[in-house]
């Protein structure tokens, strides 16, 4: 979900308004404001897209200078109209917008029922709202003070604003589990769920931290904790730019970002390697160096693109650092009693920095004593500061919601780390070392190359655009590949694809293989090339089709294979940096060709803040 708010001089619809375009990226179902218009809090809302909210005010010409304005994505009551935000309380005086989930609406809400109050939707939200126009009641206290009381009783994660038709000229935000950022202006205030709808006005923000409270004015803002205490607001200055966040003549963001590759993976390396001195410096991963060096274990924790990308990095790490590794879905780490014993080091990789079950899983190991690391794009985001240490992605703000940029600087990060700790340990020779320095240097032109790819895989992608099932296969490092390949176009195409390591076809997916299914094999030259080759033939003397991902100048398999996509050499383990782009290219044109919504595919949310 996004949220945006506004108060201070100007007609905050528009601010509102561009603000949830800018915020679209994250996924959403429904979107709505909440104004002042003489003296009345009045909310609009609707099921849909940002556009549809605009054709429902269309004519209307706001001039209330605060507001507040939410997107989407249903968790509580199925997303129209009704359960759209942002919601009154029972009496109309106050409307809030919210993100999370809150746990005990259930209970709360039957309490408020058999005192007589009566709700128009299904949220938990209306329920928390509505709870704190009771407080305000029963108590008699400000709208902050019942606010605050509000957050002490209920349970769960939320980012919330409040606005109230009795205090006009004052915003109340609060968050827990849910990020939110204010951005300063002169005289005016930004609320919002992220930078993006900020950047353009102001680069000076601050993050709230969990369990904080900020009341906002034209005149400033101050921030208390749910004990009542104040809190000193850390000024962040950002160096985002607009132009990060705009298509940049692309038709979609998901393209504009498998094209920046060469370059995001450039900055991601930039200022951390010199292949030509041999040198590797990653200046986040400092006081726990010597923890990492020597971890017993390490558990990689992470969701959906960034578990992928853990995953490749097991093979990496287990090969030249000589350290157990784990990789585990987050979600499944937090709801089990893992064993986390001293020694044991955490790594959670995300590209928000936001996923709920990633951030709860943190949480969990640290209580069990691990020391945690974070690979994480979003600077300032909840995981980079729940984590100890931990190295960026600089791969600039993805607005795609398939990941695309962020899984290669992931691999680029983790590469590094595993390097570094490869080298303190003393576990890889100084040649392989200086060798894997001077392939990752060059990795940005190999991406280049492989793009170049583009035309022909557009014109594969046109003729297995109608498909209903795709089949990825690949060995070693490229297993993971297969996934995250598979992953991509199930995410925009809609079309059903398994990832499997090839190896293990025989033992189930062999049974789907005939002429209509298509075999996606990430067969470049590495030290499984010769098994490829063979599941290459079991699934040719099937009649399946096979589009071959292949090393450049390869002229075995395309013999064998129906289609060839050709990409540069490179070691095995940095492979996927460079095989994994042509089966984004692969998934983005199919999608573009079935007609979906590539940057805004149904269903998805680009930031998973709920569990
Ligand atoms: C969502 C996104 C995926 C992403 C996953 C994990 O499902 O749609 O693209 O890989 O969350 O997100 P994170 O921000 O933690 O990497």
């Amino acid at each position: 979900c996004g949220i945006v708010a506004y108060i201070g001089d100007k007609p905050a619809f528009p601010i509102l308004i561009n603000g949830l375009k800018r915020l679209e990226y994250r996924g959403y179902d429904s979107a709505g404001v909440a104004l002042m218009e003489e003296g009345n809090l009045q909310i609009y809302k609707k099921q849909g897209k940002v556009k549809q909210l605009e054709n429902l005010t269309n004519g209307h010409s706001f001039d209330s200078t605060v507001g507040i304005g939410h997107t989407r994505w249903a968790t509580h009551g199925e997303p129209n109209d009704r359960n759209a935000h942002p919601h009154y309380s029972s009496n109309h005086r106050l409307a809030i917008i919210h993100n999370g989930i809150i746990e005990n609406y259930g209970a709360l809400k039957t309490e408020l029922e058999e005192e007589g109050y009566s709700f128009e939707s299904d949220t938990d939200t209306e329920v928390f709202i509505t709870f704190i126009e009771d407080i305000q009641k029963t108590l008699g206290v400000s709208l902050e003070e019942a606010v605050r009381v509000a957050l002490t009783k209920v349970v769960g994660a939320y980012a919330i604003v409040i606005m109230s038709q009795d205090d006009p000229d004052k915003l109340i935000a609060a968050r827990k589990g849910s990020p939110l950022v204010i951005g300063l202006g002169k005289g005016e205030y930004y609320v919002a769920s992220d930078a993006t709808p900020i950047i353009e006005f102001t680069n000076e923000v601050v993050y709230l931290n969990d369990e904080e409270i900020a009341v906002i004015t034209r005149a400033g803002f101050e921030i208390v904790n749910t004990k009542d205490i104040p809190q000193k607001p850390y000024i962040h200055t950002l160096d985002l730019k607009l132009e990060a966040i705009e298509k940049g003549g692309y038709e979609h963001f998901m393209l504009k970002e498998i094209f920046e590759q060469p370059r995001s993976i450039a900055d991601c390396m930039r200022g951390r390697i010199n292949a030509t001195e041999g040198r590797l410096m990653l200046g986040g991963i400092r006081n726990y160096s010597g923890a990492l060096t020597n971890a017993q274990r390490i558990v990689i924790i992470a969701c959906g693109t960034s578990w992928h990308a853990g995953l490749v990095a097991e093979y990496l790490f287990e090969d030249i650092c000589r350290i157990p590794i784990e990789v585990e879905y987050a979600s499944e780490f937090r709801y089990r009693n893992p064993v986390i014993r001293e020694g044991d080091i955490v790594i959670a990789i995300s590209q928000s920095g936001e996923t709920a079950d990633t951030l709860a899983a943190i949480e969990l190991a640290k209580s069990k004593g691990a020391i945690v690391f974070g690979v994480v794009n979003t600077v300032g985001s909840s995981i980079s500061r729940a984590t100890h240490e931990g190295a960026y992605l600089h791969a600039g703000p993805e607005i795609g919601v398939a990941s695309t940029k962020a899984f290669t600087a992931q691999l680029t990060v983790l590469t590094m780390i595993a390097l570094s700790v490869a080298q303190q340990k003393g576990t890889i020779s100084d040649v392989k070392f200086r060798e894997l320095l001077v392939e990752l240097e060059s990795i940005p032109k190999k991406v280049a190359k492989a793009l170049e790819s583009d035309g022909k895989i557009k014109e594969i992608s046109a003729l297995f655009k109608d498909v209903h099932n795709f089949l990825y296969l690949g060995r070693g490092y490229n297993f993971p590949v297969a996934l995250e390949g598979a992953l991509k176009l199930k995410e925009i195409s809609y079309i059903h694809a398994e990832g499997y390591p090839a190896a293990e076809m025989k033992h189930g997916p062999i049974a789907l293989i005939d002429e209509n299914m298509p075999v996606v094999f990430i067969a470049t030259r590495d030290s499984s090339y010769d098994k490829i080759v063979s599941n290459i033939q079991e699934v040719k003397s099937r009649k399946g089709k096979v589009i071959a991902i292949v090393t450049e100048g390869d002229v075995l398999i395309p013999k064998m294979a129906d289609f060839t996509i050709e990409v540069p050499a490179t070691h095995e383990a940095l492979m996927p940096l460079v095989s994994v782009i042509p089966l984004q290219l692969l998934s983005y044109h199919i999608a573009v060709m079935r007609g979906s919504n590539v940057d805004q595919p149904r269903n998805l949310a680009k930031s998973v803040t709920v569990e």
